[in-house]
């Protein structure tokens, strides 16, 4: 048995160490947002936040994750200035690959000290979307940042 911390809440799975995080959240967990695609740690669609680091779960064991806290896209509030970009930028084509991307943005985003739109963008060159959305990724970056600035003022 394995004792997980996804979104705030404690969970107890009964999986060998060494089944792929991505499989828990989704099969065990039914946090479906976490999206499956390549599985090899290319594309970026299977991206969680663990201990607050963008890692691609199709690739991390929920034996390398015990104790440690995760988030999925279901645990991003609405409010966050990524999601609310999204929104207001309308990124996703399908969507598919969108909940991976954000998170990476997400994580990306809450560095400290704060990186521009540019630095952010720069480390995006492993997110694959085969819808081709990489201009509208770009804009909701710009717009996410220029967001986070406005709440850190506030
Ligand atoms: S499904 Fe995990 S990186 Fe592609
Ligand atoms: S929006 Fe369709 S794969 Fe990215």
């Amino acid at each position: 048995m394995i004792s997980l911390n996804v979104n705030g809440k404690k969970y107890k799975v009964d999986v060998p160490d060494d089944v792929m995080l991505l499989w828990v959240l989704r099969d065990h967990l039914k946090l479906t947002g976490t999206k499956y695609s390549c599985g090899i740690g290319e594309c970026g669609s299977c991206t969680v936040h663990i201990n607050g680091k963008a890692e691609r779960s199709c690739t991390i064991s929920v034996g390398q994750v015990k104790g440690k806290k995760i988030t999925t896209i279901e645990g991003l509030p609405d409010s966050h200035p990524v999601k609310k970009a999204w929104v207001q930028e309308q990124v996703p084509q399908c969507g598919y690959c969108q909940p991976g991307v954000i998170m990476q943005v997400a994580a990306l985003i809450s560095q400290k000290p704060a990186p521009t739109a540019d630095q952010i963008i720069s480390k995006m060159d492993d997110v694959i979307c085969r819808c081709g959305t990489y201009l509208r990724i770009k804009k909701g970056i710009q717009t996410a940042v220029q967001l986070t600035r406005r709440e850190v003022k506030k």
